[in-house]
């Protein structure tokens, strides 16, 4: 058995229909598929129909199961309850929703111009809080369960600089979570995030990891397991929270990085730098102070 199989069973997802934005690039094009070959229906949706169309077509060549892309711009409240009413036409129901659509850029926070700092605002937070109060009131009308997954970040609990539109934004996003978890659970609509580390896509590394600072980070470094993650670790998370396998998980954040975070907060994980050669001195130095205080 390999991590990059679906962890869970064949037809784990069958019967449901799945929502995914952003679901034509990156990770929800990899979390899109991983529903798609558990059996679910699922429907893709971002701002790009080119994208989303290829990106379907492909999906379902692998999985033989059908894959509805749907343009919408997750701001526009007209376009949601057009992505609602295509997908109930195209499949009769829906039963999840994968909050995935992002926008993002590296910056000094000086520098950003209202519109800069708003156009993340508005994609992440307004965008999830848009399709989330679309479909949940979908379900509350039709007295229907739901499971709603948000992809958040590490930075939405910690915050980060320079990236600082996005950290306000994922950090609303993980408040909605654990709020409408309570909130909402007399309607069996169960909400759960997901706090990914680096995971390498385009749209994100073209944004986060530009030409000119290319040589001078590197993700994997500050990594404790020392790799990026790999796309299906996420999907096989991401199947199982929106499985009927994880129905008692509800208001969760999990996190997905390979310990990223921790080795930033962590107050003496810098001495991972100490040669092993020095531990010696160093013991001895210590002991050496025994009794002195
Ligand atoms: C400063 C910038 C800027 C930059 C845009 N702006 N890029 N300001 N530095 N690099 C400013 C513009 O000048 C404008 O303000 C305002 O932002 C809006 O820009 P538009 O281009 O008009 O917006 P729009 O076409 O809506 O595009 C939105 C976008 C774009 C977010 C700027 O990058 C996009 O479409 N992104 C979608 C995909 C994406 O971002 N994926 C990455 C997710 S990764 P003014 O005032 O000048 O008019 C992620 C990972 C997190 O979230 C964690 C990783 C480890
Ligand atoms: P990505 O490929 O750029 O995905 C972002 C998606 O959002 C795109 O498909 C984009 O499609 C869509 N989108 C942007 N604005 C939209 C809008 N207004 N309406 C509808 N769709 C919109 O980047 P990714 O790396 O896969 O990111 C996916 C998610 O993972 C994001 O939530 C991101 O914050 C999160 N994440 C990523 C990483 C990582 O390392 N990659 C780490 C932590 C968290 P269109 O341009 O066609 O609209």
């Amino acid at each position: 058995m390999h991590q990059d199989e679906p962890m869970l069973k064949n037809n784990a997802l069958k019967g449901k229909t799945i929502v995914v934005t952003g679901g034509g690039t990156g990770l929800g094009k990899s979390m899109a598929s991983c529903y798609s070959a558990l059996g679910a229906n699922v429907v893709i949706t971002s701002r790009k129909i080119e994208v989303l169309e290829a990106a379907a077509a492909e999906i379902t060549k692998e999985t033989g199961q059908p894959v509805h892309p749907v343009a919408c711009d997750v701001r526009s409240e007209e376009d949601i309850e057009g992505l609602l009413k295509a997908t109930l036409e195209k499949f009769g129901r829906v039963d999840g929703l994968l909050n995935n659509a992002a926008g993002n850029f590296i910056s000094p926070t000086e520098r950003l111009s209202a519109k800069a700092f708003g156009v993340i605002i508005d994609i992440v937070l307004k965008g999830t809080v848009n399709c989330t109060m679309a479909f949940g009131k979908h379900w509350i009308k039709e007295k229907q369960a739901g499971t709603v997954l948000n992809i958040v970040t590490t930075y939405a609990s910690t915050g980060s600089g320079y990236v600082v539109p996005s950290a306000c934004a994922k950090a609303g996003v993980l408040a909605m979570t654990r709020s409408l978890a309570v909130e909402w659970a007399k309607y069996n609509i169960r909400f759960n995030a997901i706090a990914p580390g680096p995971f390498p896509t385009k749209g994100a590394w073209d944004r986060l990891v530009p030409e000119p600072l290319k040589d001078k980070i590197s993700m994997e470094k500050r990594i404790p397991l020392k790799r990026v993650g790999e796309h299906s670790e996420l999907s096989n998370l991401a199947s199982y929270l929106m499985s009927d396998f994880s129905a008692y998980i509800n208001g969760e954040v999990v996190t997905i990085d390979g310990g990223e975070w921790l080795q930033g907060a962590g107050q003496f994980n810098q001495l991972e730098a100490v040669p092993a050669p020095m531990w010696d001195a160093i013991e001895t130095a210590i002991r050496g102070k025994k009794g002195s205080s």
